[in-house]
C-alpha cells in the first residue's frame, strides 16, 4: 500500500502559486471547516474543508488561513487552536501554532483566539481581498467585523477596497492534479476497486442492500480509508432513485444491484460504480441495456484526451445511448429527431462525468466564457452514463421497466490520452459475471 502524503514543498508550492494568482498587493483568507452538530454534544465525523486541506493539509477546526504576499514577517499565516492539555483530553492531539509553524510550513502561527486583535492589522493596505463569501454566514459576519475594525481604526486605515471571490482562482489550481494527486488517486481508486470485489462477495438472493454496503464499507475502512461519499446500494427499481441511499431493500434474484461506492484516501476520492446481476447471470433484457451503457461509455472514454472538450465525450456517450435505446424500440426514431426532441432525458437525466479530486464533484469549471473547456494532461474526471428506466414506464415493453444501470470509471487526462485509473474492475457483462462468480466462491 502506498504510504505516500503531499509533503511540506507541495503545499508551499501550492500557496505560493495561490499568491502569484492573487497579485502582490492582495490579501487571501480561508477558513477551516466548522464542526458540524448532529444533535447534543455529538458531531457528525469531522471533514476538513476541501480548499483548507489543498492549502495547508491541516486538518483541525477553529482554524484560518491568510496569505499575505510580501509581507515581512511571513507572507503565510496560520491562526489555529493553542495547545490545551484538558481539552486535548476530550479531542485528542491539537497541532498549536508552534508545531504548525514546525509541521505545516507556514511562516508564521497565531492563536485562534487572538485573530481580532492580529488579523485585522494584517490587512490594512492591501487593495484586493479575496475570501470565500457566502459559504459560512459565522465567517462571513466575523470578516465584516474585521474590516469594519479596520476602517475605524486610528481615523480609517486602508482597508481592502475589492472584494474578490477566491472560487475561481484556487479551483483553477486545483483542477489540475500533481504527480503526487495522482498517485493518491490511484491508491484511492484500489482500495474503493477492492471495495467493490469484497462487496462482490456478499451479494447474494435473500441478503439485504445494507449487506453489500457493509461489506464494501469493511474493506475500504480495514484499509485505513472512508467511504468517499455514502455508498448507494441499489437493487432492481431503486436503481432509479439517481441518489438513492436507504439501502434496506432485500436482494431478489432477477435483479440487477448497482453499487456506486467510492474510497477516500488521504483526502483523495475515487467514484466508482458497477452493476450486477444479484443471481449472477444477467437476464436477455437486462443484457441488452447493459452491453447499450458499456457500448457508451467506450464511447465516451475514447474522447477523453487533450484537445478533446468536456462536451465531447458526453455527446459520443449521448448518441450511442439514443441509437440503441431507438435501436430497442425504447425511443422513437430516428436517432437525430430522438436526440433533438430530448425524450431521451427521461432515461439519461444525467452528465457523463464530472471532475474528481478532494471532492468527489471536484473543483474546477466547466466551461470557459461558456465554451465547453478543453481536456488537458493534469484533470482527473469520472465517465459515467447510465439508464434508468422507471418502474411505472407504461411506453415500453415490461421487460425493461424498473432497471437502472450505470457504469462508472475514474479516468486522469495525460499527455497522450487518458489513464482509467478504475481500468482493473471488469465492466464487460462476461467478465463481471465471471468475477462475481469468483468472488462468491471465495467468501
Ligand atoms: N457518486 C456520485 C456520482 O456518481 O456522481
Ligand atoms: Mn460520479
Ligand atoms: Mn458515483
Amino acid at each position: 500500500m502506498s504510504g505516500s502524503r503531499i509533503g511540506v514543498r507541495e503545499y508551499r508550492h501550492r500557496r505560493r502559486e495561490l499568491m502569484r494568482l492573487a497579485g502582490a498587493d492582495a490579501a487571501v483568507l480561508l477558513a477551516a471547516a466548522p464542526p458540524r452538530l448532529r444533535n447534543g454534544d455529538t458531531c457528525w465525523p469531522y471533514r476538513q474543508d476541501s480548499d483548507f486541506l489543498y492549502l495547508t493539509g491541516f486538518d483541525e477546526p477553529q482554524a484560518v488561513l491568510a496569505l499575505l504576499p510580501g509581507r515581512a514577517a511571513g507572507q503565510c499565516v496560520l491562526f489555529c487552536r493553542e495547545r490545551d492539555t484538558a481539552a486535548e483530553r476530550w479531542d485528542g492531539g491539537w497541532l498549536g501554532p508552534e508545531g504548525a509553524v514546525r509541521m505545516l510550513g507556514v511562516d508564521d502561527a497565531f492563536p485562534i483566539a487572538d485573530i481580532d486583535e492580529i488579523l485585522p492589522g494584517m490587512l490594512e493596505g492591501r487593495a484586493r481581498l479575496y475570501c470565500h463569501f457566502g459559504r459560512e454566514a459565522a465567517f462571513d459576519a466575523q470578516l465584516l467585523a474585521w474590516l469594519r475594525r479596520l476602517r475605524a481604526s486610528h481615523g480609517g486605515a486602508r482597508a481592502p477596497q475589492e472584494m474578490l471571490a477566491l472560487g475561481h482562482l484556487l479551483h483553477e489550481l486545483r483542477l489540475f492534479k500533481s504527480p503526487a494527486e495522482r498517485a493518491l488517486l490511484r491508491e484511492a481508486a484500489r482500495i474503493g476497486m477492492d471495495g467493490h470485489r469484497a462487496a462482490w462477495a456478499a451479494l447474494r438472493p435473500g441478503a439485504h442492500e445494507y449487506t453489500v454496503e457493509a461489506a464494501f464499507t469493511g474493506a475500504v475502512r480495514a484499509a485505513g480509508a472512508r467511504p468517499s461519499y455514502p455508498p448507494i446500494v441499489a437493487a432492481g427499481s431503486n436503481a432509479c432513485v439517481l441518489h438513492y441511499a436507504r439501502n434496506d431493500a432485500p436482494l431478489r434474484s432477477g435483479d440487477l444491484l448497482l453499487l456506486d461506492a467510492g474510497a477516500e484516501w488521504q483526502g483523495y476520492a475515487s467514484d466508482i460504480t458497477r452493476t450486477l446481476p444479484v443471481g449472477g447471470r444477467f437476464g436477455t433484457a437486462q443484457r441488452a441495456l447493459y452491453r447499450l451503457v458499456l457500448e457508451a461509455q467506450q464511447a465516451a472514454l475514447a474522447c477523453i484526451r487533450p484537445g478533446r472538450t468536456w462536451e465531447d465525450f458526453h455527446d459520443a456517450a449521448r448518441t450511442v445511448l439514443v441509437e440503441g435505446l431507438c435501436a430497442l424500440r425504447l425511443l422513437e426514431g430516428p436517432p437525430r429527431q430522438a436526440l433533438a426532441r430530448g425524450h431521451y432525458r427521461r432515461y439519461f437525466p444525467h452528465k457523463t462525468g464530472h471532475w474528481l479530486g478532494l471532492d468527489v464533484h471536484d473543483a474546477g469549471d466547466y466551461r470557459i466564457h461558456g465554451e465547453p473547456r478543453v481536456l488537458e494532461p493534469g484533470m482527473v474526471l469520472t465517465v459515467e452514463p447510465g439508464l434508468y428506466i422507471p418502474a411505472d414506464d407504461a411506453g415500453v415493453p415490461a421487460r425493461y421497466r424498473g432497471t437502472g444501470i450505470r457504469i462508472e470509471d475514474d479516468v486522469a487526462v495525460t499527455a497522450t490520452g487518458a489513464e482509467v485509473l478504475t481500468a482493473a474492475l471488469p465492466g464487460d457483462p462476461d467478465a463481471l459475471e465471471e468475477a462475481l462468480s469468483v468472488a462468491r466462491r471465495a467468501a
